[in-house]
């Protein structure tokens, strides 16, 4: 791997305390191209704005994936990955689905170690406080015909960020009319294309004075799926439950941690479909005790009201399995507990 430091950095010109989520990147940034059938020798250099020829095939067609993971900061200034792993697995998952050539374990591990050991005074310790990485690639071949490129472009960028969401009410609006993901489709991958689709239904929820839609099944919209950028889990009469992944649901590395840490704890935990009709029911009769989102971003984030066929249904504000779960997974990824499931990787 070829590296090229910065002359200088630019962290002394960061307000920490007062990040926007995914606006402030870091020194560096790793790159690697595929050309001539193969993942040529990855380089990191200092962060800077690429050059791409107007027809790359990426702008036109939106062959793209991308990843989201984060690097956290113990007490004594080690820097620590979570279940890095299922990240290169899920990104090539989500490549192969998109005809992107899978990209090399090596590439990727290198690469993750060499730019976060550059940049590791940008993971900040202490709650809240995490490195985002960003590992993405997209077709970067200079042509028009619609047909698999290539030529594309892997690479890392990395942001310091504090939590996701300020704090306040989350309230979220369940989908009767768009969808995310269908059948067949794309659903399960991180493909570009499926968060561009949700821009509009989005915005037009926020309009409404909602922060999150639960996007349910294509065909009936009557099972509830996933959030935004979350999975989704309802507490009901002491049994925590979540749909069971599947072609249209992104398989959440929170989500599967919270589900083995929620088993660990000794709370009942159903993987099975949930319909809105159940959900209404359980609310009428009390028995719904809690709603969250599971994701990187957010870790853990309680859910205060749902609406659905212009009704809303307010949920309980204390949200004790939430918190706690939060508490045990954050524990884990800051080096603050032990990790009994083995998913800390130091970075070295
Ligand atoms: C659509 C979607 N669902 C769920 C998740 C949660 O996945 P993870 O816990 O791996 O971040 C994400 C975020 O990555 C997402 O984009």
């Amino acid at each position: 791997m070829k590296v090229k430091r910065v002359q200088e950095t630019k962290i002394n010109s960061v307000d920490f305390e007062n990040l926007v989520f995914g606006k402030t990147f870091t020194d560096h940034m790793f790159l690697c191209h595929f050309r001539d059938g193969k993942w040529q020798t990855p380089e990191i250099k200092p962060y800077q704005a690429l050059t791409l020829d107007p027809s790359a095939s990426v702008f036109h067609y939106g062959q793209a994936v991308f990843e989201g993971m984060k690097a956290y900061k113990d007490d004594n200034e080690k820097v620590w990955l979570f279940r890095p792993q299922e990240n290169f697995k899920r990104i090539n998952l989500s490549a192969k689905r998109l005809q992107i050539p899978e990209f090399s374990e090596s590439y990727f591990f290198e690469g993750l170690n060499t730019i976060l050991q550059l940049d590791q005074e940008w993971v900040r310790p202490g709650s809240g406080n995490s490195l985002y990485v960003r590992p993405f690639v997209f077709a970067s071949q200079p042509s028009v015909q619609a047909s698999a490129s290539m030529e594309y472009t892997f690479m890392i960028i990395c942001a310091p960020v504090k939590s996701y969401y300020s704090g306040g009410e989350i309230n979220v609006l369940i989908a009767e009319e768009y969808s995310r993901a269908a059948n067949g489709g794309v659903g399960y991958a991180k493909a570009a294309g499926n968060y561009a689709a949700q821009f509009y239904p989005t915005s037009e929820a926020l309009k409404k004075g909602f922060q999150q839609i639960i996007w349910t099944d294509a065909s009936t919209h009557e099972y509830l799926e996933e959030a935004g950028t979350m999975n989704i889990f309802f507490k009901i009469d002491g049994t925590l439950i979540t749909s069971p992944t599947n072609d249209r649901i992104l398989d959440g590395i929170t989500r599967k941690s919270i589900i083995t840490i929620a088993k660990h704890e000794g709370i009942p935990v159903e993987e099975r479909p949930i319909k809105i009709s159940e959900l209404k029911e359980a609310h009428k009769n009390e028995s719904l005790e809690e709603v969250f989102g599971t994701g990187t971003a957010v870790v853990v984030l309680p859910i205060h009201s749902f609406s659905h066929q212009e009704t809303s249904y307010t949920l309980p504000k204390q949200t004790p399995l939430a918190l706690k779960l939060k508490e045990k997974l954050v524990n884990i990824q800051y080096n603050a507990s032990e990790d009994p499931f083995g998913w800390r990787q130091a970075v070295n």
